[in-house]
């Protein structure tokens, strides 16, 4: 059976480490290109890490480095979450597999986007990239089958009082992406609250090899929920929002992004209760079947034992 290709925009950081190897070793996808952006931690970072990653992982999806800031806002990162590398925790060994450097990543995305029928865009960091292709290329966006993206929250946020961190660092690229008339779905903080990686899991993990002892490092040093209580991989969330859509329950609902306000910038309102009176312009996870996504996610990650 063909593969779904995907378009992964990742700031690498420590879940999307954990989200880009789901993706790489599913059986249902194809990553045709990763395009590591500025987030987390700066696009030096994440390209590097992004790089250290495909090596151990020995995959060879085309990677395109993309945007270094936001559009409009000054840079924010999250250091303190996943260390000054963003990959805290474990050494590497030097890169084998590198960036691409003759392309900017819309480019790249829209030579990926004419070469299949249909091709997925997946955004688990800021928006940057994903608006300025919809900006740079709107006659592609009719072969877009999806948008995929981790952001945003129903209510508290985990950057602002109400803003989530992929959102809140480029809220205008947030705004535009709902903007697109592109189907999107969307894995709030709160699905990944839900399905917290607990110690046991992470045992287990441990145990498939080097990429599962790297995996178990990361965990080490990760500071978004704590090892003991529970960890939010909540980039993993939007690989299975497209993998397993079922464990989810999904709202079809107005998503809008706070970009003219002075305490709630960048905070994303998704109108479950339609105060705003607005077509809905998302499908956004607001429950998930947390064991099931714990088994998939298991299972997943079991494939990359050598
Ligand atoms: O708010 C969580 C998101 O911000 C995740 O994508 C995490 O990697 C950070 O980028
Ligand atoms: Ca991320």
């Amino acid at each position: 059976m063909k593969k779904r290709p995907i378009i992964l925009s990742t700031d690498p950081g420590i879940d999307d480490a954990v989200a880009i190897a789901l993706a790489l070793f599913s059986e249902e996808l194809e990553v045709k290109l990763i395009c590591p952006i500025f987030g987390n931690v700066s696009i030096e970072n994440t390209k590097a890490n992004t790089e250290k990653l495909l090596t151990l992982y020995q995959k060879k999806p085309k990677i395109v480095m993309g945007s270094s800031r936001p559009l409009l806002r000054e840079p924010i990162n999250a250091s303190e979450i996943h260390g000054e590398s963003g990959m805290d925790g474990y050494k590497f060994p030097d890169p084998t597999i590198f960036t691409d450097n003759t392309q900017t990543a819309v480019e790249a995305m829209h030579e990926v986007v004419e070469q299949e029928e249909k091709t997925t865009l997946v955004g688990i960091g800021p928006l940057t990239d994903l608006a300025l292709f919809i900006h740079l290329y709107p006659q592609d966006l009719a072969k877009i089958e999806q948008i995929v993206v981790m952001g945003g929250s129903l209510g508290r946020g985990n950057y602002g009082v109400l803003s989530e961190f992929n959102f809140a660092a480029d809220p205008e690229a947030a705004k535009i992406v709902f903007n697109s008339g592109v189907p999107i779905r969307v894995a709030p903080l709160e699905v990944g609250d839900q399905a917290k990686i607990m110690p046991k899991v992470a045992a287990k993990i441990k145990s498939y090899g080097e990429i599962g002892e790297m995996i178990y490092q990361l965990f080490t040093k990760y500071r978004s929920g704590s090892f003991e209580a529970g960890l939010n991989m909540y980039d993993a969330l939007a690989i299975a929002l497209i993998l397993k859509p079922e464990i989810f329950e999904l709202a079809e609902t107005r998503v809008e992004i706070e970009t003219a306000a002075t305490y709630t910038y960048g905070a994303s309102l998704i109108d479950l209760n339609n105060y705003l009176s607005l077509p809905a312009n998302a499908e956004v996870a607001v429950n998930v079947e947390a064991q099931l996504f714990e088994q998939w996610f298991i299972d997943t990650l079991a494939r990359t034992a050598k």
